[in-house]
């Protein structure tokens, strides 16, 4: 996959909502409710980060929910591409990228939505053909103030801001014309994932998903 499509595809996963939950799954068994109860709040694109000795039994259970669009984050290396496609992801995110990263998920057909964090990281990107990219950890990198001077040399990219960003404030990321959907963990708290407050997590992804932009 050139990663000109690469991006299209993450383009169309970034325009299903404003937020894409960042998922820390310890507890496979409990995937699918989890899916289930942040697609039926309005957040259907889900990434399962590689951090958990879950995480790849999570995809698989997710990828089975209905109208979910299950990804797979914190990929570093070649073999976490090929494990993520493997298990069913269909888009992977990284906190940054290298180029044996790159080039395996074009080889792997993973339509890849890699992190930058300099305006050089975004131009060797947007040099490869990746036009829709994370910025990565948006809060520590200087926020909104950041991307939006970004917006001015830069238009051609379109940002998923992810780190620190909650319901506080990510209307004012997803105002910026540069800013395509943002990512955060805020969605799904660890303490009512344990707990099973599936209702309460829907809650959650109902508010995120009514953020406007
Ligand atoms: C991560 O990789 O953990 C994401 O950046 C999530 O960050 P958050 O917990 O601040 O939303």
């Amino acid at each position: 996959m050139t990663p000109d499509h690469a991006s299209e595809l993450t383009a169309r996963v970034c325009a299903l909502a404003p937020v894409i939950p960042v998922l820390v799954i310890d507890e496979a068994g409990s995937a699918a409710d989890l899916a289930r109860a942040l697609v039926a709040g309005g957040l259907p694109a889900l990434e399962v980060t590689l951090r958990t000795p879950a995480a790849l039994e999570a995809i698989r259970e997710m990828a089975r929910v209905e109208g979910g669009v299950v990804g797979a984050g914190t990929l570093l290396t070649e073999k976490d591409v090929e494990a993520a496609k493997e298990a069913g992801a269909t888009f992977g995110v990284s906190p940054g990228f290298t180029r044996r990263l790159l080039d395996a998920a074009e080889a792997n057909d993973l339509p890849m939505l890699p992190g930058a964090a300099t305006p050089s990281e975004a131009m060797y990107l947007l040099q490869r053909g990746y036009s829709v990219q994370k910025f990565f950890p948006a809060e520590g990198n200087g926020g909104v103030a950041v991307l939006k001077a970004w917006g001015a040399p830069i238009p051609q990219v379109r940002f998923c801001p992810t780190g620190g960003v909650s319901l506080q404030n990510a209307a004012t990321y997803l105002a910026l014309p540069n800013v395509a959907c943002v990512g955060g963990s805020w969605v799904a708290p660890a303490a009512m994932v344990r707990s099973g407050d599936w209702a309460g997590i829907s809650r959650l992804a109902a508010e995120a998903a009514a953020l406007p932009r």
